[in-house]
């Protein structure tokens, strides 16, 4: 019979997103409420892989006062790694090479010697793959949808998106006039790996011209024509969204890094591509901008916030109707939980028959196809 809960642990893993300490915060005062204690990990798993690396020990006590006021704070007090998978442990191979390793085996003996009784993994696809992994050899585990790409299935939305958008939207709001006022192209460049989301609402929101996604492969005549059009109109700027996954119809991703052992390949300089081609092709000043790092930082948006609480007291719920191997998700007005099987490793694209994209092309905007 399993035991009930009276110790849980939480960690948060990949990329950092607003909204992370307020799950932080709401795992933690809804376990307290419980009469549970919760523990975090520091920097993904790598508190329990490499425990001589944290001073206070890489796991660590999470009482309230350790969670008083951080629910608006970008960032996440545990820290994370988008490098530290355990199932595919970058190590060097006997043979000098860098090769992947499966570690889980030590983070499922420590959770047993430990006397810890359930997992709470706040992440994106990579760890709530690593949880389903972790769940199927014998975990409790509760996930939690986070990433500001909202690239993961079976939720309405991750929190950390609406933060990323926000952000955009008030970059490419500052754009317009000194693109107007210089009548230039100005290019922005955004990040959502794969999925155009960040781009697609950011875009519409901010009143992009044309907007180039992963899901349409553009072709740049189809810019080089609004251009020209708008041009025609007397309106003699040019906005364009680009997402860092986009994809010319004759051309390839751009990659900023190759994958390595343990880390995806990392994107990024479509933005500088695009804007060359259009400085060539129209004759017009074009300038590119990448916001990058930028749409993962800072506070939360309200709506984040309240979010990222919710997901956060619905995993501990979650954990006390004595669930596992599963994702809260948000299913408009409530959240549910949805198996994380159903979730890990698929990506969720923006539907190019969806009313977002629909609303775009109504506006005119050009989605380079
Ligand atoms: O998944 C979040 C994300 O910010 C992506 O949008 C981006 O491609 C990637 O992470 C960047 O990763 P890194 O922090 O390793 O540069």
């Amino acid at each position: 019979m399993t035991r009930s809960i009276k110790r849980i642990v939480i960690c948060t893993g990949g990329g950092d997103a607003p909204g992370l300490n307020a799950v932080i915060r709401a795992v933690v005062l809804a376990s307290a409420n419980r009469g549970w204690e919760c523990y975090g990990i520091h920097d993904g798993f790598n508190g329990i892989l490499f425990p001589e690396r944290y001073p206070e020990g890489g796991v660590f006590r999470l009482t309230r006062e350790r969670v008083r006021g951080i629910a608006h704070l970008g960032g996440t007090i545990l820290g994370t790694t988008n490098r530290g998978n355990p199932l595919h442990y970058p190590t060097r191979m006997p043979d000098g090479n860098m090769g992947e390793v499966d570690r889980s085996g030590e983070i499922l003996d420590y959770f047993a010697t430990q006397e810890l009784d359930a997992l709470v993994s706040v992440g994106g696809d990579g760890s709530l793959t690593i949880a389903d992994a972790l769940h199927k050899r014998g975990l409790r585990v509760v996930g939690v949808p986070k990433t500001i790409d909202n690239d993961l299935d079976k939720t309405v939305t991750t929190f950390g998106f609406d933060t990323a958008v926000s952000f955009a939207t008030e970059c490419l709001d500052r754009l317009h006039s000194t693109a107007e006022s210089h009548q230039r192209v100005l290019v922005v460049e955004v990040m959502g790996r794969y999925a155009g989301w960040i781009a697609l609402h950011s875009g519409i929101a901010g009143n992009a011209h044309t907007i180039l996604l992963p899901e349409i492969p553009f072709d740049l005549d189809k810019v080089v024509q609004q251009i020209r059009a708008r041009d025609d109109d007397g309106h003699l700027y040019s906005l364009v969204v680009v997402a860092e996954g986009a994809i010319p119809l004759e051309g390839d991703l751009e990659i900023a890094a190759a994958a390595q052992a343990g880390h995806e390949q990392r994107l990024g300089g479509m933005g500088e591509h695009v804007a060359k081609e259009l400085e060539q092709r129209t004759g017009k000043q074009a300038r590119v901008v990448v916001l990058g790092h930028l749409l993962r930082g800072g506070s939360p948006t309200s709506f984040d916030r309240i979010a990222a609480l919710r997901f956060g007291a619905a995993a501990v719920r979650a954990l006390d109707q004595g669930l596992s191997g599963v994702m809260v998700a948000l299913a408009s007005p409530n959240v549910n939980f949805v198996p994380l099987a159903e979730v890990a490793g698929r990506m969720k694209a923006v539907p190019l028959d969806g009313d977002t994209v629909q609303t775009a092309r109504d506006l005119g905007i050009c989605l380079g196809d």
